[in-house]
Parts: structure tokens; C-alpha cells; sequence
């Protein structure tokens, strides 16, 4: 067994790791990844199994809780969700603040920041209460604030929850639903989103999860952490790049480009060009989600009948890469990113949201690990070292 303690004690040693490749902040007891032979487990469960027979919140309160609710601890949970949905009014208002064209994940980071304003009676970090209290409050009104900002970017009116449905048909009706008519919701979607968000729910110490440690450490209240959170899962390295891969895919479509010579340019190092969706920092062989998303891509578009040249071009850039010896050397599969932005689009989501998408479903996972940090005596406030590579000591110009 390994004295932990003695682990966070320095020994006047610095290591210089850009990236943190080989060093660890924390011990954690929430997600298993072993890169190398492709396995993810959420609290010792395979993801395949958590896939195939959960929902998102059984899956929320696994890893928030550590064991699998009861069927009473399942069903407040969610009654507790679905009575928190609404936003303050003002909140509301917020949105028209923001221009109509704003990034959806901006608006999201944005508003998630501001919760701190309207929600003061739950930021506190040691009163288990208030923390018990912010965590409904986010994972209810995230979907809304989200579906919000979907809404605004299209010009149409916010619709108020219907807490008669569940969490995934709430959000779906929220995003397609409008005040004109009423909004069926389609069983296909409702169970793919879900799928997704299941898939997402999360990866251990990743940017935008380490980002949240490292905000929650200063002891900064669970919103405002969620938001830093929200805002390094928006670039293109991370779950920006749900949207990246789909735009790469219609680019190659619109160009009439060969998917040969856009892996050609993708070798060659081209200025920017990388394949959006391949690689990983820790999967060394197939992302386990990526099949699994794989597979709901061909059942989600054969259900509504789509037939999507995008999903086309993604199965033969797979094929072109897997085969080609840059993509084998360096060890690059397809990730979870890869296949998830054609499904989005099947569902009538616009490419803008779906790193949106990608934040609802990783909420849990960021929620549990600051829950974890804050319960562990041995956390400290995130401060690395740096090596000092600057000038030596020299005297300010006596004249200028
Ligand atoms: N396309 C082409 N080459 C790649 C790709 C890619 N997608 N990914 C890595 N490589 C190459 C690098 O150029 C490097 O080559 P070199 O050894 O000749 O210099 C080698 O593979 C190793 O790559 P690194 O960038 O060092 O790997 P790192 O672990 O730092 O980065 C990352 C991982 C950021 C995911 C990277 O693979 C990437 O940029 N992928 C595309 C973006 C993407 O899909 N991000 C989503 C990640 S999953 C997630 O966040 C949900």
C-alpha cells in the first residue's frame, strides 16, 4: 500500500512536464482508464455495461455517490432535478445581454458564471447542504441554460421547462420544441443523446476536469468552477473538437478533396491541418467510446432515414488512417469526438452545439471530481513550479 501522505510532502526535486504527461495531481477513486488496452470504467463499472443498461442520472449519482443509487435514492434525485429546472427571471434576461451570434459555449460558460449571482445561499464549499444543493441546481439548469443558448442563436423564443418529462426529453424538447405546437419527443433521439451523454460522463483528470480541480482547490464554489470548466472544454484540442471534426468533414466534402490527399496534407504537417477527432492523450489504442458511438452513428441515421455523405467520408478517413503507417507509429485511433458530430447533426442540433452537448454530458464527472477534491484532506491549492528561463538580475536604465 502506498503512504500518500509522503506523496505530497516535497523533496526540493522539480520536474519539468509540459502537458503533465507523467505527473499526477491527485489520487482519485471515480474513473479507471487504462490507455493502452483501451478500457474505461466509471467506479470499477465497464463502460460498455454502463452503456448498454443505465441512464444519466443512475450514471450521475454513480459517480457523484461512488455506488449505484436505490431505486428511492434514484427517484428523488431526479424529482429534486426536475423541481430545480427553472431560472430566475433576470438569469433570463441575461441572454439578450449577449449578441445573437455568440459562440453557444461562450453564452453557457457565461451564464453558468453568473448562477454564483442568483444562487448565493449554495456557495459554500464545506457546508455539505449548500454543496448538496448547488450540485441539483447545476444539473438541472445547465440543460436549460444550454437549450437556451441554442435558442438564441436561432431567433426563437425560450420555452419554460416541462418537468413532467425526463431529463434528455426535457432538454430535446427545450432545444426543438416551440410555443406554436407541441413537441413530440422522438424515442430514437431521446436514447442516443442519452447514450452520448452517458459516454461523456467522464475521463478522469482531462483539461477541462483538472481545470475544475485546480479553480475548486482556491476553494472557489462549485459554479464558478464548473464555468472555468465549461471554458477549457471549448477549444478544438479538447471537446471542441466534436465541432472541428464536422467541420473538416464538410470541408473535404465541399472541396471535393480525396480523403487520400486530405491524409496526404494531414502527414505533411500542412499549416493547421490535423485529423480533428484522431489521437489521444492517454488512448494508445481504440478510445472504447468511439466504437460504442460508432455503432449509435449507423443505428441513429438508419432510424430517421438520414443518409449523410459526412458519415461517408468519416468511415473511409478511419480506414485510409488506420491502415497508413503515420497513424500506426504514433499510435492514433479515432476518439470519442470523432463520430458523435454526425449524430448531433441527424438530431437538428447546429454544429455550435455540440461541444454544448459534449458539457451536459461531462457535468456529472466535473461535479464528482470537485466533490472529491474538496472531501480529501490531502488537497492543496493547485500551485506548480515553473523553470525560470528569463533574464538574470539587471539594473532598470538609469535613462529612456
Ligand atoms: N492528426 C495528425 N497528427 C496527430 C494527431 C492528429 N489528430 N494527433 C497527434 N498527432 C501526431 C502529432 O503531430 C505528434 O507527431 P510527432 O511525433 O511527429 O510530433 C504525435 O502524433 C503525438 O501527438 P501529440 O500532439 O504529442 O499528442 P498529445 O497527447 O499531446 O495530444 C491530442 C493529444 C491533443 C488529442 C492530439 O492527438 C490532437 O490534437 N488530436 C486532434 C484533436 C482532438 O481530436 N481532440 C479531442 C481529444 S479527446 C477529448 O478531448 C474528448
Amino acid at each position: 500500500s502506498i503512504d500518500f501522505s509522503t506523496l505530497t510532502r516535497s523533496t526540493g526535486l522539480t520536474s519539468l512536464d509540459y502537458g503533465f504527461v507523467n505527473t499526477a495531481a491527485t489520487r482519485s477513486a471515480i474513473t479507471y482508464i487504462d490507455g493502452d488496452a483501451g478500457i474505461l470504467r466509471y467506479r470499477g463499472y465497464p463502460i460498455e455495461q454502463v452503456a448498454q443498461n443505465s441512464t444519466f442520472l443512475e450514471v450521475a449519482w454513480l459517480l457523484i455517490h461512488g455506488e449505484l443509487p436505490s431505486a428511492s435514492e434514484l427517484s428523488e434525485f431526479d424529482d429534486k432535478i426536475r423541481r430545480h429546472t427553472l431560472l430566475h427571471e433576470d438569469l433570463k434576461r441575461f441572454f439578450s445581454a449577449l449578441p445573437h451570434d455568440a459562440h453557444p459555449m461562450s453564452v453557457l460558460s457565461s451564464a453558468v458564471s453568473a448562477l454564483s449571482t442568483f444562487y448565493q445561499d449554495s456557495l459554500s464549499v464545506h457546508d455539505p447542504e449548500q454543496v448538496e444543493l448547488s450540485t441539483i441546481r447545476l444539473l438541472a439548469k445547465l440543460p436549460v441554460i444550454a437549450a437556451y443558448a441554442h435558442k438564441k442563436s436561432v431567433g426563437q423564443a425560450f420555452l419554460y421547462p416541462d418537468n413532467s418529462l425526463s431529463f434528455v426529453d426535457n432538454f430535446l424538447r427545450l432545444n426543438f420544441g416551440t410555443m406554436a405546437e407541441p413537441y413530440e419527443v422522438n424515442p430514437v433521439l431521446s436514447k442516443a443523446l442519452e447514450r452520448l451523454l452517458i459516454l461523456h460522463e467522464d475521463h478522469e483528470q482531462n483539461a477541462s476536469t483538472s481545470t475544475v480541480r485546480l479553480v475548486g482547490s482556491t476553494q472557489a464554489n462549485l459554479f464558478a468552477s464548473v464555468s472555468a470548466g465549461i471554458n477549457a472544454l471549448y477549444g478544438p484540442l479538447h471537446g471542441g473538437a466534436n465541432e472541428a471534426v464536422l467541420d473538416m468533414l464538410a470541408s473535404i466534402r465541399d472541396s471535393g478533396e480525396s480523403v487520400q490527399k486530405f491524409v496526404e496534407r494531414v502527414k505533411r504537417k500542412e499549416e493547421g491541418v490535423k485529423l480533428m477527432g484522431f489521437g489521444h492523450r492517454v488512448y494508445k489504442n481504440f478510445d472504447p467510446r468511439a466504437r460504442l458511438v460508432k455503432e449509435s452513428a449507423d443505428e441513429v441515421l438508419t432510424a430517421l432515414g438520414i443518409h449523410d455523405p459526412l458519415l461517408d467520408i468519416a468511415k473511409e478517413l478511419e480506414e485510409v488512417a488506420l491502415a497508413d503507417d503515420y497513424f500506426i507509429e504514433r499510435r492514433l485511433y479515432p476518439n470519442v469526438d470523432f463520430y458523435t458530430g454526425v449524430i448531433y447533426k441527424a438530431m437538428g442540433f447546429p454544429t455550435r452545439m455540440f461541444t454544448v452537448l459534449f458539457a451536459i454530458g461531462r457535468l456529472p464527472g466535473w461535479i464528482a471530481h470537485w466533490r472529491e477534491m474538496i472531501a480529501d484532506p490531502a488537497t492543496k491549492i493547485g500551485r506548480p513550479q515553473q523553470l525560470y528561463v528569463g533574464s538574470p538580475e539587471r539594473s532598470w536604465p538609469a535613462e529612456r
